[in-house]
């Protein structure tokens, strides 16, 4: 989609958790129409798992891809971001900028859902600083957490639950509060942490209401129904701890 002398549009693509099958219609409607996308990376050299989920999908014959860093690095609303974090959005900021100032439309394809812990609403922001009025349009996708409770064929949230998503680099106090305040708990970016999680769940009672799965709806993808074979092992980023403290049984079945 290219419009002649007028700002280009920001398209923000959820393009699901990793199943190349779990990318929407849409998604895929748009990343074809679009012809400059922009892929993001954690490092230099590294590779972008959104555009290889992308690419399964839509041939980027005819495509300009700006691969472009985004440092993964703890951000904290509210506080001062890491210099190299913002440093990664302005880059990203001045690219896309650059095409859309040409009328160009530029897609952001982005893993899951845009609107959970995604990059690309860094982005958006930062542009916004400039351009407030830049045009934008969100596709959402599959997120990873509906793909897990999917894969191990369980609810995220039934009934009365009352459900929490938690980025797990949360401090030991603030996560015993959660566990023991929520029905549901989806922890998120648990790679590196299991060790620290699984003292917590085990300190609570919980750690057999817990289940791990690893790279979901992809070729190797893992599932733990038992946490503790996690301990010591190099889990991958991709990797989504469910917590469910209520069964569905006898007459509380719906
Ligand atoms: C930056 S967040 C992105 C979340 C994404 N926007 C979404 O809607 O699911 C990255 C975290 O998503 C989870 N994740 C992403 N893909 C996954 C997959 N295929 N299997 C398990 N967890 C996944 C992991 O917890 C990972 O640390």
């Amino acid at each position: 989609m290219t419009t002649e002398n007028q700002q280009g549009r920001l398209y923000l693509v959820g393009i699901g958790p990793g199943d190349p099958e779990l990318m929407t219609c849409k998604a895929v409607h748009v990343l074809e129409q679009t012809a400059i996308w922009v892929a993001p990376k954690a490092k230099e050299n590294g590779n972008s798992s959104a555009l290889q989920i992308a690419a399964s999908q839509v041939s980027l014959d005819k495509k300009t891809v700006l691969e472009l860093r985004f440092p993964m690095k703890k951000v904290r609303l509210g506080q001062e971001p890491d210099p190299e974090v913002v440093d990664g959005w302005h880059r990203a900021a001045e690219a896309v900028q650059a095409h859309l100032d040409k009328g160009e439309d530029v897609a952001f394809p982005t893993l899951g859902d845009p609107a959970l812990y995604s990059t690309a609403f860094y982005l958006l922001a930062t542009l916004q600083e400039q351009r407030p009025e830049i045009k934008v349009t969100i596709v959402p996708g599959i997120t990873a957490m509906a793909a897990c409770s999917a894969r191990v064929c369980s609810p995220l949230g039934l009934g009365d639950d009352v459900v929490s998503i938690v980025p797990a680099a949360f401090d030991d106090d603030r996560l015993r509060g959660i566990l023991q305040t929520f029905d549901a708990i989806v922890l998120m970016k648990v790679f590196r942490r299991m060790e620290r999680i699984v003292a917590l769940l085990d300190e609570l009672g919980l750690t057999d209401k817990a289940v791990l799965i690893e790279r979901c709806g992809m070729d190797d993808q893992r599932i733990y129904t038992d946490i503790r074979e996690t301990l010591g092992k190099d889990l991958h980023y991709f990797s989504t701890l469910l917590v469910r403290k209520k069964q569905v049984g006898g007459s509380s079945r719906q």
